[in-house]
């Protein structure tokens, strides 16, 4: 068996092909984003006609008025949330930059520059360049440039259950001026799908701003659609200051959205340049948002948020009903089409992974998470393929 990493060189729907024609179900689209899997002939369509228009255009000296429908179309689906202005960026790490930087901006405008630190949860992923590292929590990737991170970052442990919630108070209390900024996953990605107890959330929204400390929420995996819903933390009631959303939201084409409330927005204006003072070369990039303009139509038409919480609810199901928890596998959970396979160890999970490959299927790792994330257009029939060659695969690994 050859074991190399498979070099695809065409993607249709949830399938990807090597040059000899062999097939792949890519349970992970691409990397968590493609969720109107490969190649999809309107999205691309839409794409094209951008690209033989116009590519790109400065959106400081000029505006195409592209970015500021999307941005339109974005708060049309946040009504009744206070998130009403949006920052365009290019990749998750940097959309989780500029929220991190509104959130000390916001500090500096209040008066109390002396609030720096980040709080974030043990194990959560939110980017790999230098200032998103501050928030991820994660040794494997922050190991290098502890030193630098470690004067600005705080970090808790995963919430068990609301009886966690008083430690988030002390802390609060404690350090409150100290804390610029809460930022976490909704559903965290890399820590096995794990989800927070019911009402935490809101809680933890609650407790910020009683503190007045942005809560951000970290959404460039869970968002649009991906956990079945267009903002996970609006579906747990909690009410965020800044949302980032990016994967699912270019669908495979590089854009991403930090959105921020009027209060968090208006508190640069009291500045004396009151100006949100960020910007890169690709910030709002056409292709970008005409792919995200797309998408989010495309999503509301197919009701795709409705579909992928069924779609996830079915495939969770029958994973867990063919693979029992033995043999190395600890548990299996999800939310949406968002799931994650637990297991005792991360070689384990690893050989799971190799062993997926073999049988045709693409999956990604985080330790000891095998992680899921197929189109939100896999079909029944491509979807219980997929559960099929994954469990015989996981079963093969541990006989
Ligand atoms: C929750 C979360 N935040 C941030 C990022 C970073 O995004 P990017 O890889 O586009 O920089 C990721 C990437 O997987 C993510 O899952």
């Amino acid at each position: 068996m050859d074991d190399r990493r498979p070099r695809v060189v065409r993607g249709d729907g949830v399938f990807l092909y090597e040059e000899t024609g062999r097939r792949y179900i890519d349970g992970i689209s691409g990397s968590y984003n493609h969720c109107l899997g490969h190649s999809h002939p309107a999205l691309t369509a839409a794409v094209k006609q951008q690209l033989d228009t116009l590519v790109h255009a400065c959106n400081i000296g000029s505006s195409t008025g592209l970015p500021e429908t999307l941005a339109d179309k974005i708060r049309d689906r946040l009504t009744q949330t206070g998130l009403t202005h949006t920052f365009l960026v290019t990749s998750g790490s940097e959309g989780v930059e500029a929220a991190l930087k509104m959130a000390w901006q916001y500090q500096v405008s209040r008066g109390r520059p002396q609030r720096t630190q980040v709080v974030a949860i043990d194990d959560a992923y939110h980017g790999c360049t230098l200032g998103a590292m501050i928030a991820t929590q994660r040794a494997f990737i922050n190991d290098g440039a502890l030193p630098l991170l470690g004067a600005y970052s705080m970090s808790m442990p995963a919430p068990a259950s609301l009886d966690d919630l008083p430690k988030w108070q002390t802390l609060l209390a404690e350090h409150e001026s100290e804390i610029a900024a809460i930022i976490v996953e909704p559903v965290m990605a890399m820590a096995g799908t794990r989800q927070f107890p019911d009402g935490f959330l809101r809680a933890l929204s609650d407790l910020a701003k009683q503190y007045d400390i942005p809560l951000i929420c970290d959404e460039v995996y869970c968002g649009i659609g991906r956990a079945g819903s267009f903002c996970e933390a609006v579906a747990q009631g909690a009410e965020p200051d800044i949302v980032i959303f990016s994967k699912c939201l270019g669908g495979g084409f590089p854009i991403t959205a930090v959105v921020a409330t009027t209060a968090v927005v208006d508190s640069f204006a009291t500045h004396s340049v009151p100006l949100f003072r960020h910007g890169h070369t690709q910030s709002g990039n056409l292709l970008g948002c005409r792919a995200a303009l797309f998408i989010l139509d495309y999503l509301d038409a197919h009701h795709c948020y409705e579909t992928v919480a069924l779609k996830g609810a079915r495939l969770l199901q029958r994973i867990r009903e063919d693979l029992p928890t033995a043999d190395g596998v600890i548990s299996i959970q999800g939310k949406g089409l968002m799931l994650s396979i637990t297991f005792e160890s991360s070689q384990a999970c690893d050989r799971a992974q190799l062993a997926a490959r073999r049988h045709g299927v693409l999956v990604g790792t985080a330790d000891r998470h095998l992680k899921l994330a197929p189109a939100f257009t896999i079909h029944d029939t491509e979807a219980n393929e997929l559960a099929e060659r994954l469990v015989g695969a996981i079963r093969g690994t541990s006989q």
